[in-house]
Order: C-alpha cells, then sequence, then structure tokens
C-alpha cells in the first residue's frame, strides 16, 4: 500500500476520517436552470466521488441572489436548493462518506447582468477588478469588470444573515458541515484585503476591522453549527480574481490567530503556487508555501490543496506541515482518486474543456480504475 500519511485516519470536528485525500470545493456550472438546484446528474458526481470516511467539500454555493457571477452555479437560499443538496448529501452519505457545503458570495467578481434587476454588484468598496482581467456576463461574453457598489455599514448586518441562513440551509439539507469561502478574491477576500476594501467604518482600514467580516460571517455559523463543524478556506499570497495583499504576512496571521481559539473544524488552504488553477493551468515558481508558513501558527487540522500528487501529499502530512490534502484537478478526472493513489494505479488526465457547464461528459463519464482491463 502506497502513502502511508495519506492512508491514515483523522479526526476532523466530530467526524473520524479513515483517509486524508479531500475532494476540494470545484466549481462546475452544472446547476438545474433557472432553478439553480442541484440535480439527481449532480448527486451522481459526488457520489462517484464518495469513499468510506472520506471528505468532500462541495462546490462553491452562494448564500443570496447577489451572491453570483456565474451561471449554472448552484445556491443555498431558497427551498429548491435545499431539496437539490439533500438528494446530493443522501447520495454521498450511502457511500459512508462526509460532505460539507462551502458557502459564497462573489462580491466585485460578479457583474449585473447577474444581479436581481441588472444592479450593479456589491462589494467592501466602489473599485473595479483590474483591466487586465475580464467579467464573465450571463450572456457568455468577455466586458471589463464594473465598478461594484460598497455596501453601507448598515446593510452588512443582512449580508452576515444570509451567510447565517445559508449555514442552516446547509443544516437543513443534511451536510456534514460548512465551510466559509474566504478565498479566490470573493467577497470575504475583497473585505480583507486592502487592495478591495477602502471603507473608512469598523468594516476596513487597520487589519482588525477588515478581518471583522470574516469573523462575524464565520461566526454566524459557528452559531448554526457549532464551531467543530465549520471549516474556512484562505488563499494567502493568491493572485485570483484581480486579489492579491502586498504584505500578507501581518494580515494573515492576524486573521489565523482570531480563528485559533474557536475549535474550527479546520482551516483550508490554496496553496499559492496553484493560485487561478480553476481558470488556467497554473504553477507559479518561487512563491511561499501557505501551508509551511502557517502551520506554526495555526493550532487545529490543516487541509491544503494545490498541485499535489501522492508523494507530495504523503510528505507534507510526514512533515507535519498538513493534517490532509485537497485534491481539485486530478479528483475531476479520477472519480476513485483515492483508490488510484493508495494501490499506485495510473491516473486519467483532466480535460478542462469540460471543467465549467455542460452535461455528464467531463464530469460523471470519467472512468473506474478497472485492475482486470487490458492497460
Ligand atoms: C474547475 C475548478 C473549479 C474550482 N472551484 C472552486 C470553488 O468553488 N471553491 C474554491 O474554494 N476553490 C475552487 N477551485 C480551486 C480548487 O479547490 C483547488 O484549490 C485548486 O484547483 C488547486 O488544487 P489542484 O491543484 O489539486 O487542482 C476550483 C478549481 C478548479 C480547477
Amino acid at each position: 500500500m502506497n502513502f502511508p500519511y495519506l492512508f491514515s485516519p483523522l479526526q476532523v470536528g466530530p467526524y473520524q476520517l479513515k483517509h486524508r485525500v479531500v475532494l476540494a470545493p470545484l466549481t462546475r456550472l452544472r446547476a438545474a436552470k433557472p432553478s439553480l438546484a442541484p440535480r439527481p446528474l449532480n448527486a451522481e458526481y459526488y457520489a462517484q466521488r464518495a469513499t468510506q470516511g472520506g471528505l468532500l467539500i462541495a462546490e462553491a454555493s452562494p448564500v443570496l441572489a447577489t451572491g453570483f457571477g456565474n451561471p449554472g452555479v448552484p445556491g443555498i437560499y431558497s427551498d429548491a436548493q435545499v431539496e437539490g443538496w439533500s438528494k446530493v448529501v443522501d447520495a454521498v452519505h450511502a457511500k459512508g462518506a462526509y460532505i460539507f457545503l462551502q458557502l459564497w458570495h462573489v462580491g466585485r467578481v460578479s457583474h449585473s447582468s447577474f444581479q436581481p434587476g441588472g444592479a450593479l454588484p456589491v462589494a467592501p468598496s466602489a473599485v473595479a477588478i483590474s483591466s487586465e482581467f475580464k467579467a464573465g456576463t450571463a450572456d457568455g461574453r468577455a466586458v471589463p469588470y464594473e465598478t461594484p457598489r460598497a455596501l453601507e455599514t448598515d446593510e452588512i448586518p443582512q449580508i452576515v444573515e444570509a451567510y447565517r441562513q445559508a449555514a442552516r440551509n446547509a443544516l437543513a439539507a443534511g451536510f456534514d458541515g460548512a465551510e466559509i469561502h474566504s478565498a479566490n478574491g470573493y467577497l470575504v477576500e475583497q473585505f480583507l484585503q486592502s487592495r478591495s476594501n477602502l471603507r473608512t467604518d469598523r468594516y476596513g482600514g487597520s487589519i482588525e476591522n477588515r478581518v471583522r467580516f470574516l469573523l462575524e460571517v464565520t461566526q454566524a455559523a459557528i452559531e448554526v453549527w457549532g464551531a467543530d463543524r465549520v471549516g474556512v478556506r484562505l488563499s494567502p499570497y493568491g493572485i485570483a480574481n484581480g486579489s492579491g495583499e502586498a504584505e500578507p504576512m501581518p494580515l494573515y496571521s492576524y486573521a489565523i490567530e482570531q480563528l485559533n481559539p474557536l475549535g474550527l473544524a479546520y482551516l483550508h488552504f490554496i496553496e499559492p503556487r496553484s493560485s487561478g488553477a480553476g481558470r488556467a493551468e497554473v504553477n507559479w515558481q518561487g512563491v511561499p508555501s501557505a501551508m509551511v508558513l502557517y502551520r506554526p501558527i495555526w493550532k487545529g487540522v490543516l487541509i491544503t490543496a494545490g498541485g499535489f500528487a501522492g508523494e507530495a501529499a504523503d510528505a507534507a502530512i510526514a512533515q507535519g506541515h498538513a493534517d490532509a490534502i485537497a485534491f481539485g484537478r486530478s479528483f475531476i478526472s479520477n472519480p476513485d482518486l483515492p483508490l488510484r493513489l493508495q494501490h499506485g494505479y495510473p491516473p486519467t488526465p483532466y480535460n478542462r474543456a469540460t471543467f465549467y457547464g455542460g452535461d455528464a461528459a467531463g464530469y460523471t463519464d470519467y472512468p473506474f480504475y478497472d485492475a482486470m482491463a487490458p492497460a
């Protein structure tokens, strides 16, 4: 058997995982339209990737109708969406795996074509993403990002309430926990970072103020779930969607120190070398490693993702840099990834052209390894 560290048990909150190969949250744009509810195809996809005692983190799901920036993303704010997700959860539980839902709001990464009434997207401040990046519109065009509307101070508690309601909805759908998406340049990270947050109220300015929204959203989820079933995802040193903090260390060290006493299920990183892997094949060189930098600060379970194969994943755990590894692209094309890693079966390469949108092709039709089939 390969990779003894990757294939050792791990306690995550109340759950005893049987191995440490986690499904990373992956946007696939295949929810039903116009309900934006998960459908049977989505349940099949997740069930394919579920193993006894494994952990799946379901794709980012907006907590509000204003939180979308792509077509076909499943939401977690309507009854139909809760119903759809409950079928996904049931299918995953039938295979003996655990599943958390990632709670999302894209903030300024949206476009008015996705917004109710064609309004401008909302964000901490009226700062557009730089013109070197392009926004996608609801009818599939690539256009410059719009300048978002800055949230009024008294609107922010309403957004926090939307996260709380979404956490309740995830609980009602039967999920095992919720993850706060605070990575990749989306709303929570827009509050964290000084380039997207120019506020002068208690949500902006100092690091303490910029971290407040993350802590309030996390606290809302904790009040629904209990801390040991809530995770947080961060992408320090990331550059996705026009993000990037000039000096990440003080900001992220402070955020992690504030998260430490809460007793979360886990902290989850995207390694900087893979920042933006959703949009293009990236492998940034000469960038720091999030797990190496922040492991000494974070006191709980640490999951990280970004360009790992079996050897590197096992080594990261053996060296104490991480407790579990989340796999994204390789789990897309290998529904039985844990089995393949454990037995050294060759992986199927992924096809980026079918990452987003469509039906079963490139989604549920990747083969399971058949040890009996001729090579
Ligand atoms: C198609 C695709 C969709 C993604 N969607 C999400 C998402 O919804 N939420 C998130 O936090 N990260 C998302 N990511 C980032 C992955 O979770 C992961 O961190 C990244 O792909 C690096 O891991 P990998 O090298 O194993 O693919 C996405 C990546 C890809 C390729």
